[in-house]
């Protein structure tokens, strides 16, 4: 068997059987080596050719040649296909969606007094008002003279009014968005005035220095308080998702005449008494009325002509009432184990 025709067919036959169970790239390179390198196998043999007889020695030199060939293509073909599943391989075990949000990183989201600003903001804009801003840095004009508020009104009271060193106060309600709304877009006009205002209080359970309001006002030709009552009632029944109790008092505010105070049933203690209602049962939400004469004339309107009403909404209270919070001073806490209930 030491004719070197056979001994090549052999080799073929094993090498073939090897290569094509070759796991990886690296073992392929080894059998390349054993068989096709300097000192490999095939090597070996063509160094025998030199013992046969000339005649049979160009034919072995052919078939020698034609193996070399076979040989490295089946190795080429195999290291491709390997190369490519160690590749796809290396891709799955080395994937990663770099969409998933990281763990242990909970995403920020509204705040609650927010999401109720957002829900009244829906509604009104459904029902045809527009949603207005305000300074916060205000002129006294704006604050109070324009809003019928004489300068004896408690409401000016230095207590009440954190005042800037350059005449400016911080708005103590958004009310001076009526008379702004109404020099800047004229009557009619419907608007609610979402925003932050300031007073200088003792803080407590249920009094804070800033907190949220929302303004709103309708002018038009012949505005009632059946108007006032139906924009109410809806803004109440749509936040609570049920119908709440009220109760409508006289109130006094200079730039609404008449005014009235609109108070709901405790929500939290459910009418027994709490720190919230201060024992009372009721909470003072809506404060409202038709608009005074003196605020249309100053905002440039004929009172002959138009009239209105305004209300002035206790945003922070409403969302405490709505999510049963029972102190104020957490709304504006930045407490996370408060803040992640909402
Ligand atoms: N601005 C008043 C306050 O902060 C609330 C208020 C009362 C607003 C009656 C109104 C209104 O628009 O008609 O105390």
């Amino acid at each position: 068997m030491n004719n070197p025709t056979e001994i090549l067919k052999q080799l073929m036959q094993s090498a073939a059987g090897q290569i094509s169970t070759a796991a990886t790239v690296a073992d392929l390179e080894k059998i390349r080596v054993a068989v096709l390198g300097r000192k490999g196998e095939l090597t070996v043999i063509s160094k025998t050719l030199g013992t046969l007889a000339p005649e049979d020695r160009a034919e072995a030199g052919q078939l020698l040649n034609k193996a070399k060939a076979t040989l490295e293509q089946s190795i080429d073909e195999r290291k491709q296909a390997l190369q490519s599943s160690e590749s796809s391989q290396l891709l799955k075990a080395e994937w990663m969606d770099l969409t998933v949000p990281p763990s242990g990183i909970s995403p920020g989201h509204i705040h609650p007094v927010t999401q109720v600003q957002d829900e009244i903001e829906q509604l009104f804009i459904s029902m045809g008002f527009r949603v207005l801003d305000g300074p916060e840095v205000e002129t006294e004009y704006y604050n109070f003279d324009a809003l019928n508020i004489p300068p004896d009104h408690p409401a000016r009271d230095m207590q009440d009014t954190f005042w800037l060193t350059d005449g400016h106060l911080l708005r103590t309600h958004t009310s001076p968005v009526q008379v702004r709304a109404l020099q800047k877009f004229g009557a009619p006009i419907r608007m609610i005035a979402p925003g932050r205002v300031f007073r200088n209080e003792e803080v407590d359970a249920s009094h804070e220095h800033t907190f949220y309001q929302v303004e709103g006002m309708m002018v038009d030709r012949d505005v009632s308080v059946g108007h006032l009552l139906h924009f109410m009632q809806t803004l109440l029944s749509s936040v609570f998702g049920r119908k709440v109790t009220v109760r409508l008092r006289p109130g006094y505010f200079p730039f609404v005449e008449p005014g009235f105070e609109l108070d709901i049933n405790c929500l939290i203690c459910g009418g027994n008494g709490c720190a919230v209602c201060k024992q009372s049962g009721w909470v003072e939400l809506l404060p409202c009325g038709l608009v005074h004469p003196n605020v249309l004339t100053n905002s440039g309107l004929d009172p002959q002509e138009w009239n209105g009403f305004a209300f002035g909404l206790g945003l922070t209270r409403l969302a405490m009432m709505r999510y049963a919070v029972d102190d104020i001073r957490l709304m504006q806490s930045g407490d996370l184990r408060f803040l992640n209930q909402f």
